[in-house]
């Protein structure tokens, strides 16, 4: 198949764009390189003749048709976004802009393509969202895809705007649409401003591990590459019009996250007196943060026979390796703009 990524040089997608060469596909990577992009993610398939480079923003249309036109791709996966819930707090234009304008403006390129192409049925508009949509829960239940929306970040609000936007094209126009809303990933190539790669950067460096409010904030942590494994069986086998949630079947409140990390870290590089879950730091929380994510699993299991392959263990042990051997890749990183900074606490 041939596969159009957005958004393939960020994290998520460039573990979807290594795994779909890998398996043969042709990919066409279209990424706009903005501060959360790096090429290297994508360096081991970057000479492969089953992959393409394509500089381009999902908000500027000639760019977009002239990809679709060049690659005349079988389907689109959308994985292209302003993702990181601290900026959108301090600075929400850029994920109106991008998550929701972007959408419209890559679902009308990918219509257009579609319908001059005959409207084949096998075109698949795969659009990749997020768990945060439906919302906060309390200690118990879990999200299933017929929770309702309920956003409560300028982050989640553009995605669950863009979720809209792809049923609209399905509804109306007849788009051949799949849909996945996954829970917080993690694993190789994490930029080094989310919480995973913060804290093993700074427990490295000596510095504080900060933990917002009292970090009992609990998060479903999927390994990227399982991640990836499911987004590619749901483009070939999802039903059409239908989402799925993927989820890693990992609850853990953020403290303990932490704790583990520093258990880890502990046993692979032990500091010369002392813990790493000695330099744990609370700080203040981030405002409206969402209390609890969990994900129920069964229709992706049930309807595609999917679980993800890892335990948070050793998903975490596989990180903290990767960045141990990496630091020629996160290093750089830590220079750009914001990166290192406590973020999102102006509201
Ligand atoms: N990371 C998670 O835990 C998580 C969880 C659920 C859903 N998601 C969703 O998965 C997708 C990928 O997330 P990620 O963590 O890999 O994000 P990321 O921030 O690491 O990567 C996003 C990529 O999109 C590109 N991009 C941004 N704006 C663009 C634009 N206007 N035009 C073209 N390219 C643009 C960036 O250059 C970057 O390479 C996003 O849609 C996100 O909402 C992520």
């Amino acid at each position: 198949m041939k596969i159009l990524v957005t958004g393939g040089a960020g994290f998520i997608g460039s573990a979807v764009v290594r795994l779909a060469v890998a398996r043969g596909h042709y990919v066409v990577n279209l990424d706009a390189l903005t501060y959360a992009a790096c090429l290297e993610n994508v360096a081991s398939v970057a000479d492969s003749p089953l992959y393409a480079f394509a500089q381009a923003d999902i908000r500027d249309r000639a760019s977009l048709d002239r990809v679709f036109a060049s690659h005349q791709p079988d389907a689109v996966m959308h994985l292209a976004a302003e993702s990181h819930v601290d900026r959108s707090i301090d600075g929400p234009g850029d994920f109106i802009s991008t998550n929701v304008t972007g959408t419209y403006t890559l679902l009308e390129a990918a219509r257009s393509y579609w319908q001059d192409s005959g409207r084949p049925e096998s075109f698949r508009f795969h659009h990749i969202s997020t768990d945060e949509v439906f919302g906060s829960l309390g200690p118990e239940g879990q999200f299933t895809e017929t929770t309702p929306y309920d956003p409560r970040s300028p982050y989640s609000a553009s995605k669950a705007a863009s979720d809209h936007l792809v049923q609209a094209w399905h509804h109306t126009y007849g788009l051949p649409v799949v849909m996945t809303n996954c829970s917080n990933n993690y694993g190789p190539f994490h930029f080094p401003e989310k919480l995973i790669p913060v804290i093993i950067l700074n427990a490295l460096a000596g510095k504080p591990l900060p933990i917002y409010g009292d970090g009992s904030n609990v998060r479903d942590w999927l390994y990227v590459e399982d991640h990836a494994d499911a987004l590619l069986l749901v483009l070939e086998k999802g039903a059409l019009g239908r989402s799925y949630n993927i989820g890693g079947e990992n609850e853990r409140s953020n403290l303990e996250l932490v704790r583990t990390l520093c258990a880890i870290l502990d046993e692979k590089q032990p500091k010369a007196s002392g813990s790493y879950a000695d330099q744990i730091t609370f700080v203040t929380d981030r405002p409206g943060h969402d209390a609890r994510y969990a994900i129920d699993p069964a229709r992706i299991r049930q309807e595609l026979g999917w679980r993800p392959s890892v335990t948070v263990e050793e998903g975490l042990a596989r990180t903290v390796d990767w960045y141990l051997a990496n630091t020629d890749w996160w290093r750089p990183l830590q220079a750009r703009q914001g990166v290192g900074q406590r973020l999102g606490v102006k509201a």
